[in-house]
């Protein structure tokens, strides 16, 4: 007898990144270009908050939302940085990283057959998420609009089923960041329109071109805007699970019930970290962003020099080069280069079919890794052939 199973979990499908992370223990030598995480350690006072906590048996459930200590020094920090203010008793969420802010927020608003807007290529995520949930992904190509939502496609997209519209800037996979004219173009469109923003900023301390301009900083839709952030990037703390969750109160008093029902509360000695990591630590970014800056730089100017189309990212710390031209799939694309050329990357199909055409490449790696890999990649290259079209 087989049992049944919920079907939406059935239909699930393992990430594109994972499938390619499998494959790379067939291939020891080959230089891994494909992980989302920093290469630094979580900083020295933040790894000892965390291990004071425990020592002092802080290693109990907390509050629902998280310590009181640390929803302060997140409203603290939001209002420093951004000049957002948000209520530490009733506006802020502690949640097991940005993932699981998502998925409460995705759990308490989406309504059968809803449509969540994202504009793909996206973080590989968030479609099953939103299908998980009963929702319908509405994909916004920005494949052909230089990785930018184009506001007249995303007005265009806007039905009577819409309930949100996902964004992520600076964004995983591209590495594109929003300037200050093209969030305030799709914030216009926004105003319009009775929908909810999840402003997924979780890059947004990774930027290192111009400021990073968050979604919430706008009035006409702050009241209808989930800001969803963490420490996993910043603060190289993805095995913390640390992630915010802020947004006005008559939403995030039902989120916190989601998300209670399911962790009861984010992981104590990690809160205790994150304290030290914002309240003595708001400088790491910094110093993280000067090496993402330079080994930006450099594989830029090698994929440039070998002939890729390239957007030059501005945040996050991944490149997202054109392979069209190249007339293969970015699956064939991406297993070539890792059997052929020793170097992987994930094809950008991982991240929606609006990132067929595509690689990503992660430049969260020391400077001899990616020398070596862009040594590699040209030499792999110059066995295959370009078909360029038209
Ligand atoms: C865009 C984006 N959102 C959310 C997450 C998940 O973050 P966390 O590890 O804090 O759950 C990631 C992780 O890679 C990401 O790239």
């Amino acid at each position: 007898m087989t049992l049944t199973l919920n079907p939406r979990a059935e239909a699930l499908v393992i990430s594109g990144i994972r499938q390619f992370f499998n494959q790379l223990v067939d291939y020891p030598d080959a230089i891994n270009l494909t992980i989302g995480q920093p290469d630094f350690p979580t900083p020295e006072a933040v790894k000892r908050a965390g291990m004071d906590a425990i020592a002092a048996n802080k290693t109990s459930y907390s509050h629902n939302a998280g310590l009181i200590e640390l929803r302060q020094e997140v409203a603290s920090f939001f209002s420093d940085s951004y000049g957002l203010a948000y209520d530490p008793q009733t506006e802020i969420i502690i949640t097991n990283g940005a993932s699981e802010a998502l998925d409460s927020v995705l759990r308490t608003i989406i309504e059968k057959g809803d449509e969540v807007i994202i504009p793909a290529p996206c973080y590989a995520g968030y479609v099953p998420l939103v299908e998980l949930n009963g929702g319908k992904a509405v994909l916004l190509d920005i494949s052909d609009t230089g990785l930018v939502p184009d506001p007249k496609r995303l007005e265009a997209a806007i039905t009577d089923k819409t309930k949100a519209v996902l964004f992520n800037f600076p964004s995983n996979p591209t590495g594109v960041s929003l300037n200050k004219e093209e969030t305030e173009a799709l914030v216009k469109v926004l105003k319009e329109h009775e929908i909810f923003v999840i402003a997924d900023e979780i890059y947004s301390e990774n930027v290192f071109e111009g400021e990073h301009i968050s979604f919430a900083c706008y009035s006409e839709i702050k009241d209808r805007t989930f800001l969803v952030h963490g420490l996993s990037k910043s603060h190289s703390m993805t095995g913390w699970r640390m992630g915010f969750l802020l947004g006005p109160e008559r939403y995030t008093k039902h989120i916190l019930k989601v998300h209670m029902y399911n962790t009861v509360c984010a992981s104590l000695p990690s809160q205790h970290a994150a304290i030290e990591a914002l309240r003595n630590n708001r400088f790491v970014p910094d110093e993280m962003n000067a090496a993402y800056k330079m080994r930006r730089d450099y594989v830029y100017g090698k994929l440039v020099e070998m002939g890729f189309d390239v957007v030059k990212p501005t945040g996050a710390f991944y490149i997202f080069p054109s392979i069209e031209k190249f007339g293969m799939s970015s699956f064939d694309f991406a297993t070539r280069l890792l059997k052929e050329g020793g170097v992987a990357a994930v094809p950008g199909s991982a991240f929606t079919e609006h990132g067929e055409g595509f690689l990503r490449i992660s430049y969260a790696y020391a400077m001899p890794t990616l020398e070596l890999a862009m040594e590699r990649i040209a030499n792999w290259l110059k066995t295959v052939q370009v078909t360029e079209r038209g």
